[in-house]
């Protein structure tokens, strides 16, 4: 954060601390902080393993005197999720060029030719105090920076557009150093980053112009031309007449036209910045944002790869939006833990996602961010789902009926895979990209090779404003609120609705459908009232929950529909409650999986009502006969199911809609498996909310 107001150490500390911890579930291993010491140029770190809690107490117990006032004052902050190097304070960021701090780096990303810059830069004499891939940035910034001639005319932007230009990878970068007091830059490419404005007057404008640092800028340098035998390939000093394509920034001023107090928080997203405003500007990747004396300024460094767009075509303003998300949205409330906050929103959640979208009168139902594509959407060849963990279920969960009713080839695929394949991809292909966060580093990486294969886009995500939603063609947002909990449930609902929401209005033109897609609506129209029935299986599931903790894994098994139940039930145990769990095709059973059932394997099936019942129940027998005991996740009222087994009855839907309801009872599963063990359910370990880097 950078303030031009009167604020006493204290306060700023209180913004850092609160700011990180509503950042956790981006990482969690460390968290760390510089502040302005007493004496200009000093900075002062805080650092501690673990959370941020913890960081808290040794702020606490230091002899730092917190009620000194600042004016103006500069401050960085971070949470982390280790990527290079394991969590230690060493590696916790803030990262240092050197032991005075001449400049440091708080990151969020991998810069991926670090080893390459660790290397010149040791040959040049540098010590490395950690083993990140960050601190290569810090000692970079130095490096440039003490190989100018002329420092007088050197701006902290223009040092940091120069050390840009090094780096491979992806990132948000804050910078802070002592030789430009008071000011910050931060740099974002492919991980996220907004700054929140906040000021007591009302602001004069909405927008910030965009400078453009030209291409003939840009040097491209690769880390094999940096090699520490070869001069030459030293970083150049920035241009000092660099080819400017627009030149007008844009300060903020008071309605009275004079600079006033003004406060910004940069962070990678909004939960950090909200309880302070909801004046947000996004950047975007390959922006430069200088703040200092209260002023804003964007720049944009170009690239070779800029996609060939025109300048013109690249947007040359950044909005300052107005956020509609309320603090009280993402605080847990009554509950204990996020992630139960958040299963039993669902029955709101779910109708938050089809609101002003379905017409219950007239069955009708309209996206309104894909009417203008669904014509291209039609005419696709095939439609190629891509995303990520539970996103990735959700897609699995509602193929069929996708096919079913557009009659369109769907492929589901795991964006790292998909990327790994070098999948070939075709204009007449619709790729869809599912997210809660809209930041899921291979997402968006797969997002982008669709794009420049000239293929339709379209995101399904729940953050607005995030990369996916931006960088997408069209898309429809699942608005299931902001999800916290590391462990998706709620998302995974909406986006099931989405998805299906989107198939129905595909398929509008089928009059041969119109049955069907009105047993769906109807079905859509029940289920918030169904979730809460199942919501009430609460403490029946809980018992369960202490009935299998003992065990070493839990299978769940089903087929059609209820496949992706099982492996998206599977991965709330595994993520939370660390006990091993497999999702089995119940059709696959007597391939492979039947050799580990015996009676002291813990196996929940799923037998709810649809077509494909009879083969849930020879897959019952077989397992029966193998001594199991199964739990059986059935339908309300099912007397097919055999009277001595242990059930999880819920009730019953559209075959298309059961998995919604199936997947709660497994959601509370493994909620209680975690608190039972005494797990940190939001913050389960080695995981993050979102995942930002490949
Ligand atoms: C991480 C999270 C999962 C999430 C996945 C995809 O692994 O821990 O809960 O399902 O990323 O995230 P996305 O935001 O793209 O849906």
């Amino acid at each position: 954060c950078s303030f031009l107001k009167e604020k006493t150490r204290k306060e700023v500390l209180e913004v850092l601390c609160q700011g990180l911890a509503r950042q956790e579930y981006r990482g969690y291993d460390s968290a760390g902080l510089g502040i302005d010491g007493d004496k200009p140029g000093e900075v002062v770190f805080f650092k501690e393993v673990g959370k941020v809690a913890g960081l808290r107490k040794q702020i606490a117990s230091s002899p730092i005197d917190v009620n000194k006032v600042f004016v103006s004052q500069v401050s960085i902050a971070h949470t982390r999720w280790a990527t290079h190097g394991v969590p230690s304070t060493a590696n916790c960021h803030p990262l240092r060029s050197d032991p005075t701090a001449e400049f440091c780096v708080v990151h969020n990303g991998i810069v991926t030719n670090s080893a390459a810059l660790r290397l010149v830069l040791q040959k040049r004499g540098y010590t490395f105090e950690s083993e990140t891939d960050t601190e290569a940035v810090a000692k970079l910034l130095k490096y440039v920076y003490d190989s100018q001639a002329d420092k007088k005319n050197l701006t902290f932007t223009d040092l940091v557009k120069a050390v840009l230009k090094e780096l491979e990878g992806s990132f948000a970068f804050v910078f802070k150093s002592t030789h430009f007091p008071n000011e910050v830059v931060t740099a974002r490419r492919g991980s996220p980053l907004l700054i929140g404005v906040k000021t007591d007057k009302k602001l004069k404008v909405d927008f910030v112009d965009v400078e453009f640092a030209g291409q003939d800028n840009s040097r491209e340098v690769k880390a094999d031309t940096l090699h520490p035998t070869s001069p030459s390939a030293l970083l150049a000093p920035p241009s000092a007449n660099p080819k400017v394509l627009r030149t007008q920034s844009r300060a903020f001023m008071s309605e009275d036209g004079l600079p006033q107090p003004i406060e910004f928080f940069v962070a990678s997203d909004a939960s950090a910045v909200v309880e302070h405003t909801k004046r947000v500007l996004y950047l975007e990747d390959d922006d430069i944002a200088h703040i200092a004396d209260g002023e804003l300024h964007i720049h944009r460094l170009r690239r070779k790869d800029d996609r060939d767009q025109s300048p013109a075509q690249i947007a040359s303003t950044r909005t300052i939006e107005t956020l509609e998300i309320e603090i009280a949205a993402i605080m847990k409330g009554k509950f204990q833990h996020f992630m139960q906050k958040e299963i039993y929103e669902q029955p709101e959640s779910v109708v938050n996602t089809m609101r002003g979208r379905v017409n219950f009168d007239t069955n009708q139902i309209t996206l309104g961010g894909l009417r203008a594509y669904l014509p291209i959407m039609r005419r696709g060849r095939r439609i190629v789902f891509i995303a990520c963990g539970t996103s990735y279920h959700s897609c699995i969960a509602t193929r069929a009926i996708f096919e079913e009713l557009t009659e369109i080839p769907v492929s589901v695929e795991l964006a790292s895979d998909f990327l790994d394949r070098k999948t070939p991809i075709f204009r007449d292909d619709v790729c869809v990209f599912l997210s809660q966060s809209g930041e899921t580093a291979d997402t968006i990486l797969a997002l982008r090779y669709c794009l420049e294969r000239g293929a339709l886009c379209v995101g399904v995500v729940n953050t607005v404003g995030s990369t996916i939603s931006r960088e997408t063609h069209c898309g429809v947002h699942i608005n299931a609120g902001p999800e916290i909990g590391v462990a998706s449930t709620k998302a995974y609902t909406s986006q099931y609705i989405a998805l299906l929401m989107m198939a129905i209005q595909l398929s509008e033109d089928r009059i041969s459908l119109t049955e069907r897609r009105n047993q769906i609506i109807a079905g859509l129209h029940s289920m918030p009232a169904q979730i809460k029935k199942v919501l009430e299986l609460d403490s029946v599931i809980q018992q369960f929950a202490q009935s299998v903790a003992d065990y070493k894994s839990l299978l769940l098994m089903g087929r059609g529909f209820q496949y992706a139940t099982c492996l998206e039930g599977a991965l709330k145990i595994k993520e939370i409650s660390y006990m091993h769990s497999e999702g089995i095709l119940a059709g696959e059973l007597k391939h492979g999986p039947l050799a580990l059932i015996d009676e002291n394997m813990p196996v929940i099936i799923i037998m709810t009502q649809d077509s494909l019942y009879p083969k849930v129940q020879s897959a019952f027998a077989q397992i029966t006969a193998r001594k199991a005991q199964p739990i059986v996740l059935c339908n309300e009222g099912d007397d097919g199911i055999p009277a001595n087994a242990k059930t999880i009855r819920v009730p019953k839907t559209v075959d298309c809609l059961q998995g919604m309801l199936n997947i709660i009872p497994l959601q509370l599963l493994s909620y209680h498996l975690a608190v039972n063990k005494g797990y940190d359910v939001d913050f389960p370990r080695n995981l993050a909310k979102s995942v930002t880097t490949e």
